[in-house]
């Protein structure tokens, strides 16, 4: 046991001291967004599990029985709650992951976060503390020339019932009327603070809500009402800023045309939203398909990306990954890292590039509703194998910089799918990039939640 302490602890040390000395270079200088994204196509990936915290991705803080951070807070107390997620703020993410990100060759972060960073009542388990590391993130971001989308992923009531949004099992956003305007309000403070000069046009974007799950009470009409309102509170604040809309599940074809401000200007309001699909094969009824109707599925997900006068708004993937087995869980990496063979390594890279290729642009042809994605997420506690962009980079089957296509294997055919038919195999071996993962047998461990809650404290 001591022996894997002294050999993790002196790493993630000697780690820590070197990012610090080689980490000011960028900072100062003032970089352009053509600087930082000169071919216009966002490459980004989710900050997922930080400012808001789900139990899949950070076990190591959910040492009680609670599924969700509701349940965490409420179980803990809010004073330990606080301390606990503190120091889980303050290490989970920090100027090193901001600098790896940006080494991949991605230019922006969504980041993920709860109402209650912002408002919280007294009545509600939730603590907040989390808006000091937000704007701190995003001057990270700011120094190194990252691109940032925010993006609402919990709505008090919650609009999904699903661990993300903070709470399981209740979906009562939209049932009453307070829910609806301290949403707006936070959605006026996240307005109001980051279209502010001092950010320097860091945040390109503010989604209005994540992941929302329509039902009887809870439609696509009350959906387009809560748009508009909160597209009308966003405008009264800043005409800057896109405003992002999640296509609830039903497709950016499904939203072409739309204006969630009619009698705006058109032209003028159309530049400035855009939509937010998520694409995965994680989850029922598209989980355990075989690899090509996978591959055929995520062709024809690039088709309707690169259609062109469909009226379909400028759109990205906001979240997607190389799960294709089940929905993650606390135990995923434990079950899924043990095999690093070659075969595995092989098929994640044909289906990391063939999503890579479906969500962005095809370098030709005008007008496409395409304009890239953002990966999720970059890294679980164990860096689960397809969840974890981090892992893929360190394992070799995620490229090494995704901004430079001669580092990618696979042809690109004329309809803008990889040639899923070309022989690549992956080495033998894989890769390492110099980035820095916890070691594979950590998660072995019963110690390990000990240990690395250790770490972060220092780090
Ligand atoms: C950055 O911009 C500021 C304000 O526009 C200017 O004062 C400063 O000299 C610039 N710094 C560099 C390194 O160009
Ligand atoms: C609506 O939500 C507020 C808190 O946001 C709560 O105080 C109030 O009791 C709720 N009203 C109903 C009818 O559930
Ligand atoms: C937004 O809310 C945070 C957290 O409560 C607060 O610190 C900040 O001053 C607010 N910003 C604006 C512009 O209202
Ligand atoms: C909004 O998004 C569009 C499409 O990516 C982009 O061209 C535009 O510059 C963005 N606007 C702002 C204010 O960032
Ligand atoms: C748009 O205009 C129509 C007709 O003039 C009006 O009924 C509607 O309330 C307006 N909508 C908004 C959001 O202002
Ligand atoms: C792909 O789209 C085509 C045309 O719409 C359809 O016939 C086919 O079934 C789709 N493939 C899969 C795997 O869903
Ligand atoms: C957890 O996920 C793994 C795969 O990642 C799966 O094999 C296992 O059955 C899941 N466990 C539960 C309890 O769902
Ligand atoms: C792109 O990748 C290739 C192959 O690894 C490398 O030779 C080249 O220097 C890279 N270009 C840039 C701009 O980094
Ligand atoms: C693929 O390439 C390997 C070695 O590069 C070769 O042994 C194998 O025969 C090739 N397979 C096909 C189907 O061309």
């Amino acid at each position: 046991m001591w022996t894997r302490y002294g050999l993790l602890v002196l790493p993630s040390v000697l780690g820590l001291v070197s990012a610090r000395l080689g980490s000011t270079s960028l900072a100062g200088g003032n970089l352009s967004r053509r600087d930082i994204n000169p071919d216009g196509v966002i490459r980004g990936v989710n900050l997922g599990g930080w400012l808001l915290t789900e139990e899949w991705i950070t076990p190591s803080l959910y040492t009680n029985d609670a599924a969700d951070e509701w349940h965490l807070c409420a179980e803990l107390g809010k004073k330990k709650c606080l301390s606990v997620l503190e120091s889980h703020w303050r290490s989970f993410f920090t100027r090193d992951d901001f600098e790896e990100i940006k080494s991949a060759g991605l230019n922006s972060v969504r980041i993920p976060i709860g109402y209650w960073a912002v408002d919280v009542l007294e009545a509600e388990p939730y603590v907040s503390g989390q808006y000091p590391y937000l704007i701190q993130a995003v001057n990270w971001a700011t120094e190194l020339g990252l691109s940032v989308l925010l993006d609402l992923h919990g709505a008090p009531g919650s609009q999904n019932g699903q661990d993300n949004s903070g709470l399981i099992g209740v979906t009562s956003f939209y049932s009453n009327t307070s829910n609806i305007d301290r949403t707006l309000n936070v959605l006026k403070n996240l307005t109001e603070e980051f279209t502010q000069d001092i950010y320097g046009g860091t945040v390109i974007g503010i989604e209005l809500l994540n992941e929302p799950r329509l039902s009887d009470t809870f439609t696509m009409a009350d959906l387009k009402s809560f748009y508009s309102q909160a597209s009308e509170t966003i405008r009264g604040v800043n005409g800057n800023i896109n405003i992002t809309m999640h296509d609830a599940f039903w497709g950016p074809q499904y939203w072409a045309n739309y204006n969630p401000l009619p009698n705006s200007t058109q032209s003028t309001a159309l530049l400035d939203y855009t939509i937010d699909t998520h694409q995965y094969y994680a989850f029922e009824p598209l989980n355990n398909l075989p690899h090509d109707v996978i591959l055929e599925k995520v062709c024809n997900v690039s088709k309707i990306l690169k259609s062109t006068n469909q009226g379909i708004l400028p759109t990205i993937v906001g979240e997607w990954s190389l799960e294709t087995g089940h929905s993650p869980n606390s135990s995923s990496s434990g079950l899924q890292n043990k095999d690093d063979s070659q075969a595995k390594r092989t098929w994640f890279r044909l289906f990391f590039e063939s999503q890579l290729a479906a969500y962005q642009p095809s370098a030709s042809g005008q007008g496409q509703p395409s304009i890239g994605w953002y990966y999720w997420t970059w890294k679980t506690d164990y860096d689960i194998d397809t969840w974890s962009y981090r892992r893929g980079l360190a394992q070799g089957y995620i490229p090494s910089d995704v901004s430079n296509s001669s580092t990618l294997v696979f042809p690109i055919l004329d309809n803008g799918c990889v040639d899923s038919t070309f022989n690549y195999t992956a080495p033998r071996n894989p890769g390492s990039s110099g980035v820095r993962l916890l070691p594979a047998s950590c998660w072995e461990t019963g110690i390990f939640a000990l240990f690395f809650s250790f770490v972060v404290c220092i780090s």
